[in-house]
């Protein structure tokens, strides 16, 4: 179901820790998908959901193919996304756990009357029936139809950026950068930004990050 490994290697421009080391500086918000499997509730924190279409209302989010999830998720018809608040840090945390049940005290969750578990608390979730699986590297991208949506706006969304999480800060208010200001830190040098910190790297040319830098892209 993989993209065959001479294919990647050949496609593949720059190393698995360069990957990571530019995808963490992508800040995402984070949800929890759960599904009603058939031995029994499953769910897993994530960060790839993306909207695709408003007509029909499309999302998609991807799953790895070697997590505990992707065989229920290979099965299910139907998923419920959790968009976490800024409250939900932990159980965004245990839902990203591995070898526990997830769905254990503390977690309070029931079923919704069409069977996927609900995870209280939730300020906005989204009912879908999947409607794709499209097998991409190591994950499967899984395409679904929105058939229901709860949202509530009075809480502030988590945020997951560099390995850690966060709460929402808002730029409105403060002024502009103006163009030809340089930015507070490097940028990157071949913009013609001097490297200022010694954080700026470019390229397949550099060493980036030691295995053991927190969460990857992979395991996110
Ligand atoms: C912030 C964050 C985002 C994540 N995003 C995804 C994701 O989009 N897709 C995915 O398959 N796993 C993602 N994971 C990893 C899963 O939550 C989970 O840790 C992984 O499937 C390992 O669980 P397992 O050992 O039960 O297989 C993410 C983890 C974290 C902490």
């Amino acid at each position: 179901m993989s993209v065959p490994t001479a294919d990647a290697d050949r496609t593949a421009g720059i190393s698995p820790e360069e990957y990571r080391h530019a995808l963490r500086r992508h800040a995402a918000g984070v949800v929890i998908v759960t599904l009603n499997g058939r031995h029994g509730p499953v769910g897993f924190t994530a960060t790839s959901l993306a909207s695709l279409s408003l007509a029909p209302p499309l999302v998609s989010f991807a799953v790895a193919a070697a997590a505990s999830s992707f065989p229920a998720m290979q099965e299910s018809d139907s998923v419920l996304v959790h968009v976490l608040g800024d409250h939900q840090r932990e159980l965004a945390r245990r839902f990203a756990t591995s070898g526990i049940d997830r769905f254990a005290e503390p977690t309070n969750w029931s079923p919704l009357a069409t069977g996927e578990p609900m995870l209280h608390g939730t300020p906005t979730w989204l009912r879908c029936t999947v409607e794709q699986r499209i097998p991409l590297g190591d994950h499967v991208l899984v395409v679904a139809v929105v058939q229901q949506a709860h949202v509530c706006t009075t809480v502030a969304p988590l945020l997951y950026h560099d390995g850690t999480y966060h709460r929402l800060g808002t730029l409105d208010g403060e002024p502009l950068r103006r163009e030809t200001e340089q930015p507070p830190d490097c940028v990157t040098g071949d913009a013609g930004y001097p490297c200022q910190d010694g954080g700026c790297r470019t390229g397949s040319t550099t060493a980036l990050l030691s295995p053991s830098d927190g969460p990857t892209a992979a395991d996110r």
